[in-house]
């Protein structure tokens, strides 16, 4: 288990809470609003993501454990947006980083870190020949696609559209529910297919012939890929001279610690990681064959592609994170544990589901070690106001849950403690079927980040 495994929680993951003991993240969230547009610096932090009766303001985690700037404790869920795969401060990681940033962080010539963690991603992730970092996944991403722009000569870009996030760049921004600002022209130039439908690739391909650069996606995300689904693809691009390129934010180092692509034994042109790849500090890797990415070197004849230069992309103490958080995955069984917490939070998840009658209504998706629940009304259409109800329910009972991503510090303790919370959540969830959400619910429901209006 993980080095923080902490303890059970003394008081605060049973402990009712109640709206009046939000008093102080309130006030900050108003402060917050009057300076920072929306009130946080990342949409899906944002207070109109979480019900009322929420913590505003995570002041510390320790493990799976955060405590608010009111002193609520609560197991958390999805941590970091995913980002925070070991656990909050987690020990190993933290050493490493504080002994790096004792001898400067940043230098006018490359720092020997940079040599020492391209070979730990590299032995991880042994399906890449090179890779190069920077701090997050979008220019990862955005490099994929000027790799494979440039080595195609084309500048379509054809995106996976049952996956909701590649990048905050126009050339994906243009194709959400919030397009302000992004000229038509540029969201003509990227088009969806369906996830494991190789016959919707194939329409693009026919649709734009000679004009598709890159056919890039998740390999999975909550459904897995139907046998031959990332093979065909990936004859498919070969076939047609486009790049296959896969979206590892999310499933890289949690899937598996060689990736995904890995586990489904696919390898794709480029690859992106990021999130999980350094417990939560700023660090992401594009990786990929030698050929394309030497196009950002030089000693070569072809064009040369700027690639992914930024000031802070090689900041030591970064990559040191990296390395520690690699060397864990390495030496322990993370991933593993991953999957088993996943699972025992599923069985014990749907046995609640299965006892308050509500199958049909509410679900767990998604792989054990990266799980979603869903919440529907009666028929099953899926429901932003009893997500926030479910999510206020869960609140009161100490689990800060806006999904139900495990980490390796979630004891089975925390799990089981989850579980419990989520009995009786389901429990006023089945009354609010019946009666009406609006009685249970205090304030709105959450909304959807990509919306072109409030
Ligand atoms: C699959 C995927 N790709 C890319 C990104 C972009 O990463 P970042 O927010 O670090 O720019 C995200 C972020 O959530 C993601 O989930």
């Amino acid at each position: 288990m993980g080095g923080n495994s902490s303890s059970p929680p003394p008081d605060g993951a049973r402990r009712r809470l109640g709206g009046s003991v939000f008093t102080r993240g309130k006030a900050l969230a108003a402060r917050a609003r009057e300076m920072i547009p929306g009130g946080s610096h990342t949409y899906a932090k944002g207070d109109d993501q979480y019900p009322q009766l929420s913590p505003a303001f995570i002041a510390r985690g320790d493990g799976c454990h955060v405590w608010d700037v009111d002193g609520n404790e609560f197991i958390e869920y999805g941590m970091g947006l995913r980002a925070v795969t070991l656990g909050h401060a987690y020990k190993p990681v933290l050493r490493a980083v504080e002994r790096e940033l004792a001898n400067g962080t940043n230098f006018n010539r490359p720092a020997p870190i940079e040599v020492e963690c391209a070979e730990a991603f590299l032995a991880s992730v042994p399906s890449a020949q090179m890779v190069k970092f920077c701090k997050d996944g979008s220019t990862a991403v955005d490099a994929a696609i000027r790799l494979a722009r440039c080595l195609t000569g084309r500048d379509m870009v054809a995106i996976c559209g049952d996956h909701p996030f590649f990048s905050t760049s126009d050339w994906f921004i243009g194709t959400t529910g919030m397009p302000g600002g992004i000229p038509q022209w540029i969201r003509d130039q990227t088009v969806k297919f369906r996830y494991n439908d190789v016959a919707s690739v194939e329409a693009l391909f026919d649709l734009y012939r000679g004009k598709i650069a890159v056919v890039l996606l998740e390999a999975a995300r909550t459904v897995e890929p139907a046998p031959g689904f990332l093979e065909a693809l990936q004859a498919l691009c070969k076939r047609q001279g486009a790049l296959l390129v896969f979206d590892e934010m999310i499933t890289g180092f949690r899937w598996h610690a060689a990736g995904a692509q890995h586990v489904y034994g696919v390898t794709p042109d480029l690859s992106t990681f990021g999130k999980a790849l350094a417990n939560g500090f700023a660090l992401s890797a594009l990786a990929g064959r030698r050929e394309i990415m030497e196009l950002g070197g030089f000693g070569h004849a072809r064009e040369r592609v700027f690639l992914l230069s930024t000031t802070h992309g090689a900041e030591t103490h970064s990559l040191a994170a990296g390395i520690a958080t690699m060397r864990v995955y390495r030496d322990e069984p993370v991933t593993e544990r991953l999957h088993a917490a996943g699972r025992r939070l599923r069985a014990g998840f749907m046995q609640a589901v299965d006892a308050h009658g509500l199958r049909g209504s509410v679900d767990c998706v998604g792989r054990d070690c990266g799980l979603l629940f869903v919440t529907g009304d009666a028929d099953g259409r899926p429901s932003q106001a009893l997500r926030a109800l479910f999510m206020q329910e869960m609140i009161k009972r100490g689990v800060l849950a806006p999904s139900f991503i495990v980490s390796y510090s979630h004891s089975d303790r925390d799990i089981d403690l989850t579980v419990d919370a989520a009995g009786e959540a389901l429990a006023v969830y089945r009354k609010a079927l019946e009666d009406g959400v609006d009685r249970y619910l205090v304030g709105p429901p959450v909304k959807p980040v990509f919306r072109p209006h409030d």
